[in-house]
């Protein structure tokens, strides 16, 4: 038993706010901003349950799969709307799904914790999941702190899952965590992010080197035969220098960070769909996730791609 993807979908907010923006209010320039990071603008507003409810909706639309007719909804999200209940509460309702649904905080690497996680209850007995990674990080920003304040962005992405009697899309995974490497990337409970910018770009690149390579191993895989690489859209230098080390173009890596900044666990699958739409994957592309992030967590999933989900 394996899964299938059927649908996929997005979700941004309307409001856009610029490097140029920044300016106005930090000690920052957009030629800072972009050569440090190569993020250029980022989309504010709205809470992380109607991100999510949008992402939510598009995939199912695309799916054409009745909501009621989803076993399980897994919305990953560092950003939950409040404690108590989980945001997937909201979103469960809001899209009228069936089944269970519940919140995973893996910060960045959230959305292949989720989608790993679908994948095993996939083959365990769930015919359809719904997999969401949301995020609000604009609410965690210090918009006074120019360390952090011009990397992050809000927004959302969806796939939906169906269970499939052969392998499936999935052919591999890793999924890891260093908790002694917490402090270096937090926000305390009502408070803002803080990071040690440096200390979290070097483990990064070394974390999603290796749990790439693990997951390549284990399928089997060369890195020369993977047609597109979906990385966490943290910062432009960590993608290309995770690229420089698994012998992978950095042309072959997807990008949205320059237009989302880092939306945590929905850049995956934002990252995924903008490749989707530019025409970038056909039927039995091999495409690798890695995600890296707070805790420090990391997760890398390979997937053979299905062009079409109704094909
Ligand atoms: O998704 C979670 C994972 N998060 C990440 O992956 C973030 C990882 N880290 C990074 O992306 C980079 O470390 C940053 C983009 C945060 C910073 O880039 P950097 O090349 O590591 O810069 P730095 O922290 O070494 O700072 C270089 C200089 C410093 O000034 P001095 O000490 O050289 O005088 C900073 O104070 O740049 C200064 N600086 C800024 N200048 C203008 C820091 N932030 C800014 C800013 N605008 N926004």
């Amino acid at each position: 038993m394996g899964m299938r993807i059927l649908g996929w979908g997005t979700a941004l907010p309307d409001r856009v706010v610029t490097n140029a923006d920044l300016e106005k209010t930090l000690d920052t320039s957009d030629e800072w901003i972009v050569e440090r990071s190569g993020i250029r603008q980022r989309h504010i507003g709205e809470s992380t349950a109607e991100i999510a409810i949008d992402a939510g909706r598009s995939a199912l639309s695309q799916a054409k799969v009745d909501p009621a007719s989803i076993d399980l909804m897994i919305l990953a999200t560092t950003t939950p709307d409040q404690s108590v209940p989980a945001t997937s509460a909201h979103v469960h309702h809001e899209l009228g799904l069936g089944g269970g649904a519940f919140d995973v905080n893996a910060a960045c690497a959230g959305f292949v914790y989720s989608l790993v996680m679908a994948n095993g209850l996939l083959g365990s007995g769930a015919k359809r999941i719904l997999v969401i990674g949301a995020e609000t990080l604009s609410g965690l920003t210090d918009w006074n702190d120019r360390n952090t304040a011009v990397l992050f962005g809000d927004g959302g992405g969806a796939l939906v899952l169906e269970s499939v009697p052969d392998e499936g899309q999935l052919l591999s995974w890793d999924l890891g965590l260093d908790g002694s490497a917490r402090h270096i990337l937090h926000a305390d409970l009502g408070g803002f992010i803080r990071m040690d910018g440096r200390e979290v770009f070097k483990r990064a690149v070394r974390v999603l080197v290796d749990s790439a390579t693990r997951t390549l191993e284990q399928a089997k895989v060369r890195a020369d035969e993977i047609k597109l690489l979906v990385p966490h859209q943290a910062n432009i230098r960590i993608i290309q220098a995770a690229c420089d080390r698994l012998g992978i173009e950095h042309d072959r890596a997807a990008l949205v960070l320059h237009r989302t900044g880092n939306t945590s666990s929905a850049s995956i699958p934002l990252a995924l769909v903008d490749a989707i739409d530019h025409g970038r994957l056909e039927s039995d592309d091999l495409v690798l996730f890695s995600g890296f992030g707070a805790g420090m967590t990391w997760g890398s999933a390979l997937i053979r791609w299905q062009a079409e989900p109704d094909e």
